[in-house]
């Protein structure tokens, strides 16, 4: 969603913010903007579309201006263009600030500023914000005689007590030509601290490149930064002490490394992170898992009657093998919930419910009001989540990081497989902990351990998967079948196939497409099939007659060495043979090919999609 960097130093700030604005483009976005600060003037260059528009009208870069903000914008109030691109400044001319979130109560707010006279340019919510701000440093305190210590500060802080909603922000004022305010309630913000210079982003990757120093702000806090100090505050102007940490992850992360595309680089990078996220924490010899972040609730899960899985698009998918792993292995009633829907339900969560939520990013917006939504009912709530010290990291009762390192491509991939890691081992520790003989623990342990170097002998048969797609990348509706641990990977695969080739395709469970979809099967319609040889093999293969029966085309996922599939398939792709459990693991990483070959294949920008958002921080 939108991306916010801004700068105070002593280099020039114009620079630093495009380079900082390019590392978030992949959050999605359709206009981008930047507003500079010298010798109490703003000079505010914004536009609709990518940041080489934004750099093709831009003056050339003025060392003296060497505070400024920058935002890219991914429409929500207001039509994506010139106007309602950010920065907004406000109608004294001397406020000017970006946004992410949403205001909810801007049509109130904006009435009743206009009542006060004051005009608006743009259909934005954010442009609320900004005249707010503005009125009050206008007007000051009606209600005190005395002039506020710092009148900016102020006037942040009263305007953001009439705002309800979600906000990221980072202000400017030019009466204040040495000052940047960060406010923060529902969207991310982190304030990186290098030698007398600070980057104020909603993302880490945008200060990686000037510090590894940073600063987590949390909802309802402000920071107020000079040039050589900075300090924390509540909205409410109580002083808050904060430690620095360190971001987690290096600038060599966040390049493409040769790769064409991030998706690429992340796809192929799926075995040694799958490696990383196993490293140290599972015990083959013992039978064991040890998942540190959890150890203290490890009782509770153990005896747990009821766990519930929460998460939204791949994240939800994840949860999906993870319910079937739960209740297979570790025979616990689980089940997946919509986040989007489990916040707004009013469930039943008896005591002793561990709520576990899944999520790459950290920061969906869904996923954080259902995680509030359960402790407030009682619940311990988990988080799997792959953004060290995120928002769900850090409103979780305890966790467990996927250690994937930065997902940049907006369809998820390493971080998919890793989710599915984690909760494979927890499903298998649960299992063990509660009736598993540790001898079929360590069995199914050492099967896990085997899964990354299976990866890379699937990712060898790029060129192959490649061919599919290109016999199949003119068909524009495509089904994706899969049962029981392979169902969500049948989503999955449909999920990728859609988000980046607009190829519309449906993943369902192999045996419901009788009560329906069947009727969508045409002559040459292709239909993705994950037959691989486990329990429910016999009763796919079925499916896989039916379709093609009806003059659908099977492309099918099986198991290598499986001979007798090659009379069903008109294409084949094989993995390695693995226990059920284990194979969403495998089976998903053919799809994640072909989706991703399918959309270079149709001219498509994989990397940042029409329409998607890295991370939907906005309801
Ligand atoms: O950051 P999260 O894992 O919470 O994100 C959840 C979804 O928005 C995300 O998985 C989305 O569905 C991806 N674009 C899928 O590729």
């Amino acid at each position: 969603m939108c991306g916010i960097v801004a700068y105070l130093g002593r280099k020039a700030a114009q620079p630093i913010l495009i380079e900082g604005l390019k590392r978030l483009e992949y959050r999605g976005y359709d206009s981008a903007g930047i507003a500079l600060l010298e010798g109490g003037r703003l000079a505010v260059c914004k536009t609709k579309g990518r940041i080489s528009e934004l750099e093709s009208i831009l003056n050339p870069p003025n060392e003296a201006q060497t505070i400024g903000i920058g935002h890219t914008r991914w429409a929500t109030h207001g039509a994506p263009n010139d106007v309602n691109a950010h920065p907004h400044v406000d109608y004294t001319g001397k406020i000017a600030l970006v946004h992410n979130g949403i205001i909810e109560n801007y049509a109130t707010l904006k009435t009743w500023l206009s009542e006060q006279g004051v005009p608006f340019v743009s259909d934005t919510d954010t442009e609320v914000v900004a005249n707010l701000i503005g009125y009050f440093y206008e007007n000051g305190d009606k209600r005190s005689d005395k002039e506020p210590e710092n009148r900016f500060e102020w006037a942040v802080q009263r305007a953001l007590h009439e705002v309800y909603g979600t906000y990221g922000l980072a202000i400017m004022c030019t009466d204040y030509p040495e000052m940047l305010i960060g406010a923060k309630k529902g969207s991310p913000l982190i304030l990186g601290v290098g030698q007398n210079e600070y980057v104020l982003a909603s993302d880490a990757s945008a200060i990686v490149q000037h510090t590894e120093q940073a600063m987590y702000l949390s909802d309802n806090e402000m920071v107020t930064v000079y040039p050589k100090s900075f300090h924390t505050k509540t909205t409410d102007n109580v002083l808050v002490s904060r430690e620095l940490g360190e971001i987690e992850f290096s600038l060599d992360q966040i390049e493409l490394d040769g790769f064409q595309h991030y998706m690429l680089k992340e796809i192929c990078e799926q075995p040694a992170r799958l490696e990383k996220c196993f490293s140290g924490r599972v015990d083959v010899r013992g039978g064991r898992v040890v998942l540190g972040g959890l150890a203290t609730y490890s009782r509770q899960l153990t005896q747990t009657k009821r766990i519930i899985l929460t998460g939204c698009g791949t994240a939800w998918h994840a949860a999906l093998v993870g319910e079937f792993l739960v209740e297979q292995l570790a025979r616990i009633n689980a089940e997946t919930e919509y986040a989007s829907e489990f916040r707004y339900r009013n469930p039943v969560i008896e005591e002793g419910t561990v709520v576990i939520a899944i999520s790459q990013s950290g920061e969906t917006a869904d996923t954080l009001a259902a995680i509030e939504m359960a402790k407030e009912r009682g619940a311990t709530v988990l988080g799997v989540v792959n953004v060290v010290g995120s928002s769900i990291a850090r409103n979780t009762d305890a966790g467990v990081y996927l250690r994937v390192g930065p997902e940049i491509g907006v369809a998820s991939t390493k971080a998919f497989t890793a989710q599915v890691g984690v909760v494979t081992m927890l499903a298998i520790e649960l299992a063990r902990r509660r009736h598993l003989g540790s001898d079929q623990a360590s069995a199914m342990l050492k099967e896990l351990l085997l899964i990354p170097e299976k990866i890379r002998h699937i990712l060898s048969q790029s060129d192959e998967i490649k061919k599919v797609a290109e016999a199949n990348v003119d068909r524009e509706n495509w089904l994706f079948l899969g049962r029981g641990v392979n169902y969500p990977v049948a989503l999955e695969g449909a999920l990728k196939l859609k988000e980046i080739s607009y190829i519309h395709a449906e993943g369902l469970p192999a045996a419901e497409m009788k009560h329906g979809p069947i009727a969508l099967i045409t002559k040459g319609m292709p239909v993705v099939f994950i037959a691989t040889q486990c329990s429910q093999y016999e009763k796919v293969l079925g499916n896989v007659e039916e379709v093609r029966a009806r003059g659908g085309k099977t492309i099918i996922v099986a198991t290598e060495g499986d001979e007798e599939i090659k009379k069903h398939a008109d294409h084949l792709i094989t993995v390695p043979q693995t226990i059920d459990h284990l194979q969403p693991m495998l089976t998903v990483v053919p799809l994640q090919l072909m989706a991703y070959h399918a959309a270079v294949l149709r001219g498509h920008d994989v990397d940042k999609p029409r329409n998607l958002a890295k991370s939907v921080t906005v309801e």
